[in-house]
C-alpha cells in the first residue's frame, strides 16, 4: 500500500509534495522520496522511513521545481532502503507506483537481455525501464506510456515524469486508485482526495485502465484502449475525503470496488513477495498449538467459518469458530494451549471483545484481527493482525470480509508451512496463487452488470436460499446476510448437503436459489442439488466459473461465470457476485443500502 502525488505547479512544489505525502502516510511508511524537473532535469531526493527523514534530506539538498511527483511506500519486493524508495529513475523517466506489477520477473529478464541494469529490487524499476525503452524507440510520450501500459500485468497507480517534457505529469490506474485535482492554473494527480485536499476540492476519479496527461490547464484522460473520454469531475470537501463515495452512488457499492486493492494491502503485509514466503508477526508457534480458537459476530463470524476451512484443509489444525454472544456465557472447554483470535472489524463490538476476554482470562494467547488498528480489541490481545483495507462505511460488511478472508487465508499457508504440512516449493506455489487474487477478484467485480440483470427478479421474491458445498457453504451464508441486510429479503444460507434435510421443503418457482459452485471437488454434488431444486421447479441462479459453467446440468435460470481460480482463492474471487447481488436487489427495492434500518456498523452494546 503506498501513496502517490504529482504537481504541475506554478511555485515551488517540495512543500506541498511534502505535504501531500504527509496525508498518505496513512498508506504506508516505510520510505519517501520526491522527484523533480529542475531546469530541464530530472532531480530526486529519497529517504529510508517516515517523511520527516526525507524532509531532512530535502533541508539539506532542496528540490527547486515547479513540476514534480512524490511517494510514501509501503514495502511490497523489495525491503525499505534508499535504493527500493520511489521515485524509480531510468533514462529519461522518474516515476512512482502504488500496487504489484505481477509478470515484473519475466519484464526484468527481457529487459537485462537487451542490455539494461537494475539499481533496485522493485517491481516499480521495470515500469521506468520499459517506459525509457518505448522512449528510445522514439515514441511519443503518451503513446509510450501506453505501449508500456500494455504489457503490465497486476496492478498499478502511477505518477511519471519525463526529462525534456517541462510541463507534464503523466498517470496511470488499474487496481489501483488514481484522482485528477483541478486547480486554479495548476493540475494534480494522486492517490485519494486526501492527497490533493489542500489545494484543490476538484477533482475526477479515473476510472479502471485509465491513463493521463496533466499539464498546468489540463488533463486530457484516456480509456484503457487509448480513446479520449471525459471523467466527471466532482467537488469534495477535503475534510470527508478519508470516507466519500467517489464516483459510487453509495459507500458499499464503492467498497465492493475497492476490494482488490485492499485485499493486495492486506497479503502484501504478511507475504514477502521477493521470496514468495509468508511472514506472520507475533511469534506464534503453530507446532505448539492444540487449537485454535476464533471469536467473532456477523460477517466476521462468517470470515472465521471461511478460516476454518483454510488452516485445517492446509495445516491439520482444529479450529473452533463461535459467535462470541454464545461463546462468552456457555462455558465453553478451553485450553491455554490454544491461540484465540478475535475477528472484528471495527475492534469494538462488544460481544467479540467479551469472548477475548474470556479466553485471555483462560491464559490463552490472544490475536485481534480488525480494521481499526487503534480500537480495544486491538489494544487488548497480545498480537495485532490489521487487515489493510481503509475505512469501511457501509454497514454491510464487504471489503473488510475479503480482507479478512486474505489474511485467514495467509495465515493458514504459514501454519501448513510450520507445521511441515507442506513444503517450501509448495508454499512458494501458494503466495503466488494468493498475489494473484486481486486481479482475479477485479475480473469477478467485471461481472457487475450480468448480475445487475438479476436484481430486478430477485427483488419480487419472498425467500431467497443460497446453497454452497466446502468453503462455498460460509460463502453461501454471507450471501444470505447480505440479501437479507440491506434488502430485507428473507435468504437463509445452507450447506448443499443439508438441501433434502429441510430448505428443499421451500423450494416452488417463486423462490430464487443461488447456488455457489466453482469447478472443484465438491462440483459434482453440487450439480445435483441444482437438478434436484430444478426438478421441483427452483430457479436457479447458478455462480460457478468456466468450467463448472461447461458442465452444469442445464435448466438454469441464469448463469453467472466468474474467473477460473486456484481453490485456495476461491472464496475471494466469488464474493463479488454475491455482494453486487444484494446490493443490486437493495437499489432495485429503494432500501437505504449505506445505513439499512435497525443495524448499526459497530455494535458495542450486547
Ligand atoms: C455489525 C455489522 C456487520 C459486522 C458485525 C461485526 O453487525 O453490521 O457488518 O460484521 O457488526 O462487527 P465487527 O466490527 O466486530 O466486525
Amino acid at each position: 500500500m503506498c501513496g502517490i502525488i504529482g504537481i504541475v505547479g506554478n511555485s515551488s512544489v517540495q512543500e506541498r509534495l511534502i505535504d501531500s505525502l504527509k496525508r498518505l502516510e496513512y498508506r504506508g511508511y516505510d520510505s519517501a522520496g520526491v522527484a523533480g524537473m529542475v531546469d530541464g532535469k530530472l532531480q530526486r531526493r529519497r529517504a529510508k522511513g517516515k517523511i520527516r527523514a526525507l524532509e531532512d534530506v530535502l533541508a539539506d539538498a532542496p528540490l527547486n521545481a515547479t513540476v514534480g511527483i512524490g511517494h510514501t511506500r509501503w514495502a511490497t519486493h523489495g525491503a525499505p532502503s534508499e535504493a527500493n524508495a520511489h521515485p524509480h529513475k531510468s533514462g529519461r523517466v522518474s516515476l512512482v507506483h502504488n500496487g504489484i506489477i505481477e509478470n515484473f520477473a519475466e519484464l526484468k529478464r527481457e529487459l537485462e537481455a537487451q542490455g539494461r541494469v537494475f539499481e533496485s529490487q522493485t517491481d516499480t524499476e521495470v515500469i521506468a525501464q520499459l517506459l525509457d525503452s518505448e522512449l528510445d524507440k522514439g515514441l511519443e510520450p503518451l503513446a509510450a506510456l501506453k505501449a508500456t501500459l500494455d504489457r503490465l500485468t497486476g496492478a498499478y497507480a502511477l505518477a511519471v515524469l519525463i526529462e525534456g517534457e517541462d510541463e507534464l505529469v503523466m498517470g496511470a490506474r488499474r487496481g489501483s486508485p488514481l484522482v485528477v485535482g483541478y486547480g486554479e492554473g495548476e493540475m494534480f494527480i494522486g492517490s485519494d482526495a486526501l492527497a490533493v485536499g489542500p489545494f484543490t476540492n476538484k477533482i475526477a476519479y479515473l476510472e479502471e485502465g485509465d491513463y493521463v496527461a496533466i499539464d498546468h490547464a489540463t488533463a486530457r484522460i484516456f480509456d484503457e484502449t487509448g480513446k479520449a473520454v471525459e471523467r466527471k469531475t466532482q467537488v469534495v470537501s477535503a475534510s470527508a475525503a478519508l470516507v466519500e463515495k467517489g464516483n459510487y452512488r453509495h459507500f458499499m457499492e464503492k467498497e465492493i470496488h475497492d476490494q482488490p486493492e485492499g485485499c493486495q494491502r492486506t497479503i502484501a503485509a504478511y507475504v514477502d513477495a521477493l521470496s514468495d514466503t509468508t511472514t506472520i508477526p507475533g511469534d506464534i508457534d503453530f507446532t505448539k498449538l492444540d487449537r485454535i480458537q476464533i471469536v467473532a459476530c456477523g460477517t466476521a463470524y462468517i470470515a472465521g467459518l471461511l478460516g476454518k476451512y483454510m488452516i485445517e484443509q492446509l495445516a491439520g489444525l482444529p479450529v473452533d469458530v463461535e459467535i462470541a454472544s454464545e461463546f462468552r456465557y456457555r462455558n465453553p472447554a478451553i485450553s491455554a494451549q490454544s491461540l484465540a483470535i478475535a475477528i472484528s472489524q471495527s475492534g469494538e463490538t462488544a460481544d467479540t471483545l467479551a469472548a477475548l476476554r474470556h479466553c485471555k482470562a483462560a491464559g490463552m494467547k490472544s490475536a485481534a484481527l480488525v480494521n481499526a488498528v487503534q480500537s480495544t480489541i486491538a489494544r487488548e490481545a497480545d498480537v495485532v493482525w490489521p487487515i489493510h483495507c481503509g475505512p469501511e462505511i457501509g454497514v454491510a460488511s464487504t471489503k473488510a470480509f475479503t480482507a479478512q478472508v486474505s489474511l485467514l487465508t495467509t495465515l493458514a499457508v504459514a501454519a501448513a508451512r510450520a507445521r511441515g504440512r507442506i513444503d517450501a516449493a509448495e508454499e512458494n506455489r501458494l503466495v503466488r496463487v494468493l498475489l494473484e487474487a486481486p486481479r482475479l477478484m477485479a475480473e469477478s467485480i467485471n461481472l457487475e452488470e450480468a448480475v445487475r440483470n438479476i436484481a430486478l427478479e430477485v427483488s419480487k421474491a419472498r425467500d431467497v436460499l443460497y446453497l454452497g458445498r466446502g468453503p462455498m457453504y460460509p460463502l453461501a451464508l454471507e450471501g444470505a446476510l447480505k440479501l437479507k441486510e440491506i434488502s430485507y429479503i428473507h435468504a437463509e444460507g445452507y450447506a448443499a448437503g443439508e438441501l433434502k434435510h429441510g430448505p428443499i421443503a421451500l423450494v416452488d418457482e417463486a423462490t430464487p436459489i443461488v447456488i455457489l459452485a466453482p469447478f472443484d471437488s465438491y462440483f459434482e454434488k453440487s450439480a445435483s442439488n441444482m437438478s434436484e431444486v430444478m426438478a421441483r421447479g427452483g430457479q436457479v441462479i447458478f455462480i460457478t466459473d468456466p468450467d463448472g459453467a461447461r458442465h452444469a446440468p442445464a435448466g438454469a435460470k441464469v448463469v453467472v461465470t466468474a474467473p477460473k481460480c486456484d481453490p485456495l482463492i476461491a472464496p475471494l474471487v466469488m464474493s463479488a457476485p454475491i455482494q453486487l447481488l444484494a446490493y443490486y436487489v437493495a437499489v432495485q427495492k429503494g432500501a437505504d443500502v449505506d445505513q439499512p434500518r435497525n443495524l448499526a456498523k459497530s455494535v458495542t452494546v450486547e
